[in-house]
């Protein structure tokens, strides 16, 4: 399967359901939890929602709105260590298990996370 075809097979509802079981896990994470911010985390939700729709082939709101993503430069304010990237991976891992996304939705958006999140290190 292409990567642009992910958004025709699991839709805006399955980038939605992902996103929203990933970020009701934030808040209460003790690593995570203090980086994003309280009062906007309906926002940051609705970000990283975007983003990957137009990542994977859905409408480019993310683009529209934020311009060329520059992720890694957009993660420096935050300390990113490997801690903190697997513990952002260990969440996203239980949000992708409660979307229950069909096959090989789950399996290339694992992989697809699991090269971004190390890219975004940048703390020892
Ligand atoms: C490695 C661990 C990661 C940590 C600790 C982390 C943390 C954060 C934090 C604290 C924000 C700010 C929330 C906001 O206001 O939007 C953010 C934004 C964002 N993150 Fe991450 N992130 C990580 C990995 C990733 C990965 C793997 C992706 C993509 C697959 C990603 C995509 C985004 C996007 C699209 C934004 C919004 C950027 C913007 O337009 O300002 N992040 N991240």
């Amino acid at each position: 399967m292409e990567e642009h075809d992910l958004y025709t097979l699991i839709g805006e509802d399955g980038f939605q359901r992902l996103v929203a079981a990933f970020y009701r896990r934030v808040p209460t994470d003790d690593i995570l939890g203090p980086m994003y911010p309280p009062h906007d985390l309906a926002e940051a939700e609705r970000r990283l929602r975007d983003f990957l729709v137009g990542r994977f082939g859905g409408p480019p709101r993310y683009i529209e709105e934020r311009g060329h993503p520059r992720l890694r430069m957009r993660h420096m304010p935050f300390s990113i260590n490997e801690a903190a990237r697997n513990r952002w991976i260990e969440l996203m891992g239980r949000a992708l298990q409660e979307a229950a996304l069909p096959e090989p939705a789950e399996a290339l958006l694992r992989e697809f996370f699991g090269a971004v999140a190390t890219m975004m290190i940048n703390r020892q």
